[in-house]
């Protein structure tokens, strides 16, 4: 993490849909780094959200990476059409996926970055056999399924331990967070070696979504 610059992703989760084109304008403005998109299908997670359609129109709407997070079961029947659609990241829930392996072989097979997401119950372990072959370990910080939840402390010692987890295995993986992000508690994750930030409700709740990314990319400090 020497000398990198925390991440900053929102979640469109929270976006005004009715105005999504004004919303990824102001997260471009802002300096955001990736928009991210939660795909759930009210199997894995209890709440539905987008496919397909979403990910094509905020592709045309921003060339901003897009950060795609499948809370969905069996999600390799998605990553064709996601990958066509315009998704740069496919996070998939180690929860879900038998056969890891192959499922992130077949995402950067799609021209992807190949991302693991584990529930805050869930063994970093889980991906300890995978590590080396993760662009992206997402360390869930609410239980997944809506915007808006508080952040589990707990999950601090978590993101260290998974930092220690990363290095031992030389991997280059990005090392995201994502629930209940906000000014309170960006910091600490960035101090436990998080350097990528999911944030739905800090930012398109703010009075000042454009300057709330500056404001929490300025909690983290930049090693140096
Ligand atoms: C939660 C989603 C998150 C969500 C975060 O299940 O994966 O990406 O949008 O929302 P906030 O930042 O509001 O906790
Ligand atoms: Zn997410």
């Amino acid at each position: 993490m020497i000398g990198q610059k925390a991440r900053i992703a929102p979640s469109i989760l929270s976006a005004d849909f009715a105005r999504l084109a004004d919303e990824i304008d102001r997260c471009e403005a802002g300096g955001a780094d990736l928009i991210h998109i939660d795909v759930m299908d009210g199997c894995f997670v209890p709440n539905l959200t987008f496919g397909t359609k979403v990910i094509e129109t905020v592709r045309r709407l921003t060339s901003l990476p897009l950060d795609v997070h499948l809370m969905v079961v069996q999600p390799e029947k998605y990553f064709d059409d996601f990958a066509r659609a315009g998704a740069n990241g496919l996070t998939i829930h180690a929860e879900v996926a038998p056969h890891l392996h192959r499922q992130l072989y077949r995402i950067r097979e799609l021209g992807c970055r190949a991302g693991v997401a584990l529930n805050p119950s869930t063994p970093l372990e889980m991906v300890s056999e995978v590590s080396g072959d993760l662009d992206l370990l997402l360390v869930m910080t609410v239980n997944p399924g809506f915007g808006g939840q508080s952040f589990i402390g707990a999950m601090l010692d978590k993101i260290r331990r998974a930092r220690a987890m990363l290095e031992a295995s030389r991997s280059g993986a990005a090392l995201e967070v994502d629930g209940g992000v906000a000014r309170d508690t960006i910091g600490d994750c960035w101090r436990a070696g998080a350097d990528t930030f999911v944030a739905g409700n800090a930012i398109f709740s703010a009075h000042d979504p454009v300057g709330e990314i500056a404001e929490l990319r300025g909690r983290c400090g930049v090693s140096v």
